[in-house]
């Protein structure tokens, strides 16, 4: 019988998931769907007693679903507690086990597009959303000696370096560029940069030289930040890559092969 997978959220429309998938699933020759379900808020119980009975292995879960699902979820892994969200739900034995693969992703895509990154060096993060969470998260398991922190809403960076502890500190928004003195890392995680949103304009003067640069923002693919860090010939790495890496463990969980994450995959979602 087909495996079934999907995702949920609400919208779903714009979700690129499904090609992710479906490229997979072509791709290894894989008996198996993958869906997109437009769930509201009111469906979702309801959505998750059902889909293991239809057959489903497990989904993806985006925008406006991930809390609800780390709430009603059987089972969580430590880096979906550290976030307070899930991504990837896998149901199994009348269970849902829920994870959170963001965090994880963003290594992966940091590892595979800048492998000359070296973890023992401090790491600038800017934003203070989940999914600024979620990376604070990694980089720290990953042993980031430390993460300076900033945000538009200074409150929101404090309350992420509550979180995180002894390793976090916190910068003001306007004091961003004269700390990027010492890093090894330049993480955006804000919106800022995406199409229709302002630029992120910083002063980079101070970033070492061998620091790299990335964004979570994918659209556009080169944003006015990688470029300005491109252009000083800072190592850049884009967003796209953390969407694909982020998907590997749902996949390996629900259709039993790790996927690899190539430029056929990349064609592929951008197509
Ligand atoms: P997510 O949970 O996906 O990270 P989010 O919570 O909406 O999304 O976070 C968006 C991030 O972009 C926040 O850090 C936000 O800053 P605030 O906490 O001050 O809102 C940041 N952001 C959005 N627009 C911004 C702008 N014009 N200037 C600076 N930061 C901005």
């Amino acid at each position: 019988m087909s495996v079934l997978a999907g995702v949920i959220g609400d919208p779903i429309g714009h979700s690129r998931s499904p090609r992710l998938h479906g490229h997979w699933l072509a791709r290894y020759g894989i008996d198996g769907h993958y869906v997109p379900l437009r769930v509201p808020a009111a469906d979702l119980d309801e959505t998750l007693r059902l889909l293991p009975r239809l057959g489903f292995a497990g989904i993806n879960v985006t925008i406006p679903h991930k809390e609800a699902v780390f709430d009603r979820a059987d089972e969580v892994t430590d880096r979906a507690r550290a976030v307070g969200a899930a991504n990837t739900l896998v149901f199994r034995d009348g269970r849902i086990h829920a994870d959170n693969t963001d965090g994880i992703g963003f290594l992966a895509n940091l590892r595979q597009g800048a492998p000359n990154w070296q973890s023992d060096r401090p790491a600038m993060v800017l934003g203070a959303g989940g999914a600024a969470r979620g990376i604070v998260d990694a980089l720290l398991t990953a042993g980031v000696p430390g993460v300076t922190l900033a945000n538009r809403t200074t409150a929101r960076a404090d309350a992420l370096a509550d979180v995180f502890g002894d390793r976090t500190q916190v910068v003001p928004w306007t004091e961003v560029s004269d700390a990027l003195a010492g890093q090894g890392l330049l993480v955006n995680t804000t919106s800022l940069g995406m199409t229709g949103q302002p630029p992120l304009t910083l002063d980079l003067h101070a970033l070492p030289e061998e620091a790299v640069v990335t964004d979570i923002v994918y659209t556009p693919l080169a944003t006015p930040l990688l470029r300005a860090a491109a252009a000083r010939d800072n190592p850049v790495v884009d967003g796209l890559g953390m969407l694909l890496h982020q998907a590997v463990p749902g996949f390996a969980a629900w259709f039993g092969t790790t996927p690899e994450v190539d430029d056929d995959l990349r064609r592929a979602v951008l197509a």
